[in-house]
């Protein structure tokens, strides 16, 4: 089978992650990477042997280039991956999609256009755990879920440098790390049709983002309601929970309780990790490989991509306006 050939812009934590995956998976070949920075740029390339260009437009026009990893900050991405999606490239773009609703526009519009696998980088969808939480509920083993809440806790100081301490770059960490869990309860519990948000910015008070932290309460659309919790300044180790409450169980992370099983008293421990901070790079690109060569929609698309972040901004609209903000829906998914 011939190998697909990948371009990675941005080499910093993400990028690098994309790299060592992409350098281990045989189906691929690495041609081009991209750094802004000259220093981070030939130190890659030194250690890999690769061709490497400051300009990410040259790995855009890279004739061979099937596949580009878009690991830029989050205000990079709509630009780059709308560039590339015209040049008829398909697309990893780290999360969050974009940083606004027309931004998404624009990447939607180009990828529909072009046709091109778009896979949005909401990684937490290829861990383990996550996958079985998700096989559980759809089994029906919890049933009807009617509270979901899902908690991203991070002390994302080690973080801080770069385009995370500009002003004019830095962005708005709820985006940022607010993907995460909203993206893993639309998944599992379903679409978002309402917010109600609170945060505040007392954790990290000399941050140049305008809040730490954010507590959301959702309306799904099938009736369930949900608490988010997003949090960058916190004072412990890091975590992504997940709990789903249903008509038949609970579960919580990887805690099962269940009518389906006569006579239980108490949780079942499900033999999963629960720890979330590895990240699945290499089964996030070997989905995006698949749907390449399957001609089938990658999970989470542009489309999925551009909702997570729809929730995302109507929660930070809501925390400003300090009311309930419905969340704004994308005209037709790309399938
Ligand atoms: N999936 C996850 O859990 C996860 C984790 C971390 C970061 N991310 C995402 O990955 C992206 C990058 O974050 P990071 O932590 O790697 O940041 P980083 O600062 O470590 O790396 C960003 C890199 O992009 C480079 N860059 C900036 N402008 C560029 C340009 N125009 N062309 C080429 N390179 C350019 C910088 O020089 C830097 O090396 C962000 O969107 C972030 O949200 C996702």
């Amino acid at each position: 089978m011939k190998k697909i050939n990948v371009g990675v812009i941005g080499l910093g934590y993400a990028g690098k992650q994309h790299l060592d995956a992409y350098l281990k998976n045989p189906a691929v070949e690495v041609l081009m990477v991209s750094d802004a920075s000259a220093e981070t740029l030939a130190a890659v390339c030194r250690q890999h042997q690769l061709e490497g260009n400051r300009d990410y437009r040259e790995i855009i026009k890279h004739p061979k280039i099937d596949l580009i990893s878009i690991c830029t900050p989050d205000y990079l991405h709509c630009e780059q991956a709308v560039c590339a999606a015209l040049a008829g490239k398909h697309v990893l773009c780290e999360k969050p999609l974009a940083t606004s609703l027309a931004e998404c526009e624009k990447i939607l519009a180009a990828v529909r256009q072009k046709k091109v696998k778009f896979l949005t980088g909401q990684v937490l969808r290829f861990t383990p755990l996550f996958l079985s939480l998700k096989k559980i509920v759809d089994s029906g083993a919890v049933g009807k879920p009617f509270f979901a809440e899902s908690d991203y806790i991070h002390d994302i100081r080690p973080f801080l440098h770069g385009w995370r301490v500009n002003p004019q770059t830095a962005g708005d960490m709820i985006l940022g790390g607010g993907c995460h869990p909203i993206d893993l309860l639309r998944w599992i519990v379903g679409e978002v049709r309402e917010v109600y948000a609170a945060t505040n910015k007392l954790a990290l008070a000399d941050a140049p983002f305008p809040a730490d932290h954010m507590l959301i309460s959702l309306k799904f659309a099938d009736g369930a309601v949900g608490k988010v919790q997003i949090s960058v300044g916190c004072r412990r180790p890091y975590a992504l929970n997940l709990g789903v409450y249903g008509t038949k169980g609970t579960l919580i992370n990887n805690r099962l309780f269940t009518e389906n099983i006569p006579a239980l008293e108490d949780f079942i421990n499900l033999p999963l990790p629960t720890k979330a901070e590895y990240q699945y790079y290499d089964r996030e690109i070997d989905e995006l490989l698949k749907a390449i060569e399957e001609d089938r929609e990658p999970a989470v698309n542009a489309a999925d991509g551009a909702e997570t972040v729809a929730v995302c901004l109507a929660a930070i609209e809501s925390a400003k306006k300090n009311q309930p903000v419905a969340v704004k829906k994308f005209p037709g998914k790309i399938t």
